[in-house]
C-alpha cells in the first residue's frame, strides 16, 4: 500500500525539501504563490534575492515540481510583469501554457508612478501538463445580473446554455486585494483572496484531487481545499506564518471560519456585473 502520510498536512519547512518527499505523479494541481522578488519582508531573505539568483531558485522549484505534477495537472503560479516573461519562457519549454490571467488588484487611482504606468495588476500563469489537462469549466461559471440577462432575451439568445448558466471567466480577474477590514484578512503581508484561489481549485482539481501549495503564507490554499472537499499538501518556511495557518484550519475544523465559499456565496464569487450598457455592441456580431 502507497505510503500517504504527507497528505492533507501542512509542514514548516523549505518548499524544496517537502518538493523533493513528494511521489511523482501524485499532484492534480499546484497553486504557487511564491515570493515576487520585491523586497517583501517574510521574516527571511525570499523575497530580496538578486535578481540572477532568484530566477535561478525559481528554476530549480520548478524543475523540482513539474514531476509530480499528473499527467492531467495543471500549475498556476502567481507573479508580476517583473519577472514573468523569464518564468513563463522556462515552463513554456517544460509544460504548455494556457492563460496568461491578469489580477486586477482594485488599486484606487490616487495620483501613482509619474514616470511610468502605474501598476496595479499581478499576473497568474496557468500551465497544464498534457493536453488532456482537467478543466472543470462549470464549477466556475460566472451568473449574469438579472438587468443583463433580461437585456439578452432577444430572439437569438434564447436557449443559449451560457445565458442560464453563467458565462466562463475571462482572463482578467478584478477582485479587491484584502484590507484589515475584510473578515478574511489574516496577520500576512500578501495573502490572496479566498475567492481567487476558490475559482483556480474548483476549476482544476477534481473533488477529493490533490492540491499542492509550496509557499502557503496564510493558508489561503488550504482554506480554499477544505472549503470544497479537496486534498492538500502545504510548505511555509516562516514559522509565525505556519502558527497563522494552522489556526485558520482549527477555525474551519471546528466550525467557527466566518468566511462563506464562493459555493455558496450568493450568485457566485465575483458579484455579477451588468453588462446591459455594452449590449449595443451585439448587433455587429
Ligand atoms: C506570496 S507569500 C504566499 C501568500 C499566500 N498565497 C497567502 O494567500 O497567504 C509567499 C510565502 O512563501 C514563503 N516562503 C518563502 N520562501 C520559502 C521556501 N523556501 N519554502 C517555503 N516557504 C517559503 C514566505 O514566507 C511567504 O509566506
Amino acid at each position: 500500500m502507497k505510503n500517504l502520510d504527507w497528505l492533507d498536512t501542512v509542514r514548516n519547512i523549505d518548499a524544496l525539501e517537502g518538493i523533493a518527499s513528494l511521489p511523482d505523479s501524485s499532484i492534480d494541481l499546484v497553486v504557487a504563490d511564491p515570493p515576487y522578488n520585491l523586497g517583501k519582508d517574510y521574516g527571511n531573505e525570499s523575497d530580496k534575492q538578486e535578481s540572477k539568483e532568484f530566477l535561478a531558485w525559481t528554476e530549480n522549484w520548478l524543475s523540482l515540481v513539474i514531476p509530480k505534477i499528473k499527467q492531467t495537472g495543471s500549475l498556476y503560479i502567481f507573479t508580476t510583469w517583473r519577472y514573468s516573461p523569464e518564468i513563463f519562457v522556462f515552463l513554456k519549454s517544460r509544460m504548455t501554457m494556457i492563460n496568461e490571467i491578469i489580477w486586477d488588484r482594485r488599486v484606487p487611482s490616487m495620483g501613482g508612478s509619474t514616470r511610468k504606468y502605474s501598476s496595479v495588476h499581478d499576473t497568474i500563469g496557468f500551465f497544464a501538463k498534457s493536453k488532456d489537462y482537467y478543466f472543470d469549466l462549470d464549477s466556475v461559471r460566472v451568473p449574469y445580473d438579472e438587468e443583463t440577462k433580461k437585456a439578452r432575451s432577444r430572439s437569438i439568445f434564447v436557449g443559449k446554455k451560457w445565458l442560464e448558466v453563467g458565462y466562463n471567466p475571462k482572463d482578467l480577474w478584478t477582485v479587491s486585494r484584502l484590507h484589515r477590514i475584510h473578515s478574511e484578512r489574516e496577520n500576512h503581508p500578501t495573502q490572496k483572496p479566498l475567492e481567487i484561489v476558490e475559482r483556480i481549485v474548483k476549476a482544476s482539481c477534481p473533488e477529493n484531487g490533490i492540491v499542492l501549495d509550496p509557499f502557503a503564507g496564510s493558508g489561503t490554499t488550504v482554506a480554499a481545499c477544505l472549503l470544497n472537499n479537496r486534498r492538500y499538501v502545504v510548505y511555509e518556511i516562516n514559522a509565525d506564518y505556519y502558527d497563522i495557518i494552522t489556526k485558520r484550519v482549527e477555525r474551519i475544523q471546528n466550525g467557527s471560519y466566518n468566511i462563506t465559499p464562493i459555493s455558496k456565496r450568493n450568485g457566485g464569487y465575483v458579484k455579477p456585473i451588468s453588462e446591459k450598457a455594452d449590449d449595443n455592441q451585439l448587433s455587429l456580431i
